[in-house]
């Protein structure tokens, strides 16, 4: 038996909110698993992630054992749209499409709340995994070692432009020039911003969510690492977007409600940046994880 699975890219953060917000995009990686006797065989993928580090793989296992059946062969097909060290969401999917095949396979006895348990260990954190699972924009917390996860309204009309580069970054990196501490100020701004982000998405308010998406917890101290970070933010929010890192970046969110924007940041972009960015016009995928037979 084979099982396909589908799932959306992810904008985690979303500015102020670090490590806690994300949204599920209309973007995806596809990854059919079927069992076999015995090995491990990948098929679209490069042969350096063709192995048992694969986060497909590692995400698979981890919920075999969890629901305690032993593991033989694997083989899995991969057709991936989500770039990869680009900060929307690549991890969560393979993690999300691993453990989602385990169970799939096995008669479906866990939950979405379990398998959001079972990965987010494995990723680190729940910002992405919470919006791959169970789509829409999501608000999470740890509880102990227990993610927490809400759903979030969204306004029907919002665009959201990803601006990708031709350049990596990966999660260490961009987790390593962040300070260990913060200042009381710091954390205020963050605070304030973080509630008001929510509501400027439920209501659809663009001046609201341009001023509230800032943030003083990571974007300031990763900007540096991408390149045109300061002029793509300045154009943006000329045209009365909202701006922000998605992830960890390097790719940049534009959120807007013009449908003239990605256009014109497909014109304006090349003469004046330094890199090649795609400019990727999607919307919100309410539908998080889905599983075909
Ligand atoms: N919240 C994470 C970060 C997202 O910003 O580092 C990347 O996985």
């Amino acid at each position: 038996m084979k099982v396909t699975v589908k799932v959306p890219a992810t904008s985690a953060n979303l500015g102020p909110g670090f490590d806690s917000f994300g949204l599920a995009l209309t973007l995806y990686n596809t990854i059919t698993l079927e069992e076999t006797g015995s090995g491990l065989e990948f098929t679209g993928c490069p042969a350096d992630y063709a192995n048992e580090d694969n986060l497909i793989f590692v995400s698979y296992k981890a919920a075999m054992d969890y629901m305690g059946i032993p593991v033989k062969g694997l083989k899995v097909e991969i057709d991936a749209s989500i770039p990869i060290s680009r900060g929307l969401g690549s991890s969560a999917a393979l993690l999300t499409a691993g453990a989602m095949g385990a169970n799939a396979l096995h008669g479906s006895p866990l939950s979405l709340q379990q398998i959001l348990e079972v990965t987010n260990p494995i990723e680190g954190h729940p910002d992405n995994l919470a919006p791959a699972i169970f789509g829409g924009m999501t608000a999470s917390m740890m509880c102990g070692d227990k993610p927490i996860t809400v759903p979030c309204p969204l306004h029907p009309d919002w665009k959201f432009l990803a601006l990708v580069p031709d350049f990596p970054l990966s999660t260490s990196a961009a987790r390593g020039v962040l300070p260990a501490s913060y200042s009381r100020a710091d954390a205020v701004y963050n605070v304030g911003r973080g509630a008001l982000v929510v509501k400027a998405l439920e209501l659809g308010d663009e001046a609201l969510l341009a001023m509230a998406m800032d943030d003083k917890i990571h974007q300031p101290y990763r900007r540096s690492l991408i390149a045109d970070y300061g002029i793509i933010e300045s154009m943006c929010k000329e045209q009365g977007a909202a701006f922000c890192l998605s992830g960890a970046g390097p790719t940049l969110l534009c959120v807007t409600r013009s449908d003239s924007l990605a256009a014109y940041l497909r014109e304006a972009l090349p003469p004046i940046t330094v890199a090649n960015w795609t400019v990727h016009e999607l919307r919100a995928e309410h539908k998080g994880v889905q599983v075909s037979y």
